[in-house]
């Protein structure tokens, strides 16, 4: 039986790509191996998250820092880390939810927590000499088909969309090199097409185009004429494309959706809209369509358009286990993200993505807008094979960290598939 002991347990509080504070961890076990952690962080969250915590001093970064946790990491789940030899990760993670004592880690905060239980997955790996992605468990080795966010918009852009993500999924695309060769072409397509337009082409968080466009419909052209621009067909058997509008962002406290300069539309109309969307665009796939609340609006839009295009939540699921359980049974969505510190340990991200596979819905691993340039959810998605991940455009230093972690994966496992598994 595996056995881990750890001798070094570290924190401090850096900064992500946003300019925000976050956490790097660092662990050391007694032989050596070394693991470190960068905790990413959201903007638009889900309210059932595990509480990411911080300082709320407001001399210091408008309150957010994260000395706080930083500080738990360092004495609190330091002591518990170093105190014991582990049989693994599982255990660790386990012990770490018990010394919080919180439902949602809001004593201790998942971002101390979450960032721990990266270090230490890294750490375990390292001690076991092998690469993350052979150490974590799930149906891989698989290389994921990349969903590069090009333009944003919502949360993540201060232009007029109220649809936060436009992403470019090469799915025709046969290896991972060869995805990624497609995105970053289209993004420079789409880059043309907007200055071509008088267009600014400056960046939101997640490194995609932040245009000043009113509608979806607006960027969806653009998108469809950039991927014939770089040569690619738009579609399935080329590039397709996929939306996080992140709709609880544009919900109103009357259940009506504020949309496209201020309309207001019902759930009903929602779905109409989305349907009219699909018909006309090849839109393979759209995540958190309905906000994280509208529950029957969501059964009804998974009975609508399920059959057609991949309904991904999020917000509504926050890599929640139990939530998935109740939304399987619920015929709500039929595929869910997969993000790390929305529930503050690797291994209730891995029950999420086991919940998921037995129930049929497919998963893509997803980074934060905040991010660092650690490259964790690389492996993730190649070790769960999933076949998906989202790390933002094809640029800038934390989104390319990612895709380029996948590309030494995939140079390294030349047999490992690529692709959404049938
Ligand atoms: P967030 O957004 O990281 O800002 O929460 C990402 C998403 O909604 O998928
Ligand atoms: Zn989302």
């Amino acid at each position: 039986m595996a056995s881990y002991r750890f001798e070094r347990v570290d924190a401090m509080e850096i900064l992500d790509s946003r300019g925000r504070p976050t956490l790097e961890v660092t662990v050391q076990m007694t032989d050596g191996a070394p693991g470190r952690a960068g905790v990413p962080s959201g903007a638009s969250t889900g309210t059932r998250e595990a509480v990411e915590l911080r300082d709320g001093d407001p001399a210091r970064f408008r309150g957010a820092g994260v000395l706080g946790a930083v500080s738990h990491v360092r004495t609190e789940l330091a002591k518990l880390v170093l105190g014991r030899t582990w049989a693994g990760l599982d255990e660790l993670d386990a012990a770490m939810r018990e010394l919080d004592g919180t439902e949602t880690k809001s004593r201790l905060g998942a971002n101390s927590i979450v960032g721990v239980s990266m270090a230490a997955a890294r750490a375990m790996a390292a001690s076991d000499g092998v690469a993350l992605y052979r150490w974590l468990p799930g149906d891989g080795p698989r290389l994921p088909v990349p969903h590069f966010n090009v333009v944003n918009g919502g949360a993540h852009a201060p232009n007029r969309l109220e649809f936060q993500e436009f992403m470019l999924a090469p799915l025709g695309a046969t290896t991972f090199a060869d995805a990624l060769r497609a995105g970053a072409e289209v993004y420079q397509a789409i880059r043309a097409r907007l200055a071509g337009a008088g267009q600014p082409t400056g960046l939101g968080d997640e490194g995609g185009f932040a245009p000043d466009l009113a509608t979806p419909e607006e960027v969806l052209e653009v998108l469809v004429a950039a991927i014939a621009d770089a040569g690619y067909q738009p579609g399935r058997d080329g590039v397709a494309i996929a939306l996080d509008p992140a709709s609880s962002e544009f919900r109103e406290a009357g259940g009506r959706y504020r949309y496209a300069q201020g309309t207001l539309l019902s759930t009903d109309e929602m779905i109409d809209r989305y349907a009219a969307l699909v018909d006309r665009f090849p839109i393979w796939s759209i995540e958190d369509g309905l906000a994280e609340d509208d529950w029957d609006g969501w059964a009804k839009l998974t009975a609508r358009i399920g059959d057609r295009v991949q309904l991904v939540g999020d917000d509504i699921f926050v890599t929640n286990p139990a939530i998935i359980a109740t939304a399987v049974e619920r015929r709500v969505a039929n595929a869910a993200l997969i993000k790390l510190n929305q529930v503050g340990t690797v291994t209730e991200t891995l029950q999420a993505i086991d919940v998921c596979r037995k129930a049929g819905y497919p998963q893509q691993v997803s980074h934060r807008s905040g991010e660092t340039t650690d490259s964790f959810i690389a492996d993730l998605s190649v070790a769960a094979g999933c076949g998906q991940i989202k790390s933002g455009a094809p640029a800038r230093g934390e989104r390319v960290a990612k895709y380029n972690r996948l590309l030494a994966i995939a140079a390294e496992a030349p047999g490992a598939p690529f692709g959404v598994p049938a």
